[in-house]
């Protein structure tokens, strides 16, 4: 299997409600390591950009509003797979449909205040952790 890496966020409804550390033992357990880590405020600027794929959904404006609504925790996931891995762990995106035990599922308040966000392909994945930890190197 391949060990890859994966671009994580812990969203605002979930740092106001200190589920950090809950979420980041889900990870952990579900055999993902955290290589680096940061705990942010994104600006409104950041989050159009990072959302730019979304920047023509009816969603969109009231995403980038939420996500500069609190502080986010930023990380970089490794392991086996850690793509996939991460978004078995997170749960469907809509927690309504989220799969028992999943972080969307036990700690989501909506399909847009879902807790997390994760990566969903290796080349998002490259993006992504770029965007966020360019200026540093990560040791693993
Ligand atoms: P995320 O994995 O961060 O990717 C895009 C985000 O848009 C998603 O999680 C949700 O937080 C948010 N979102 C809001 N409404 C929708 C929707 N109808 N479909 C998909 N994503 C949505």
């Amino acid at each position: 299997m391949a060990v890859e890496r994966t671009l994580s966020i812990i969203k605002p409804d979930a740092t106001r409600r200190n589920l950090t550390g809950e979420i980041n033992a889900r990870l952990e357990k579900g055999g993902l390591r955290i290589v680096a880590q940061k705990r942010i405020r994104m600006t409104r600027q950041m989050a159009e950009k990072f959302y730019e794929v979304h920047a023509e959904r009816a969603f969109y404006d009231d995403l980038c509003t939420f996500m500069t609504s609190g502080p986010v925790v930023v990380q970089v996931l490794e392991g086996d797979n850690a793509i996939a891995r991460n978004r078995e762990v997170m749960g469907a995106t809509n927690p309504a449909n989220a799969a028992a035990g999943t972080i969307r599922r036990d700690f989501a308040e909506s399909i847009e205040a879902n807790s997390c966000h994760g990566s969903d392909a290796p080349e998002t994945a490259e993006r992504e952790i770029a965007f966020f930890f360019s200026e540093i190197e990560i040791v693993g």
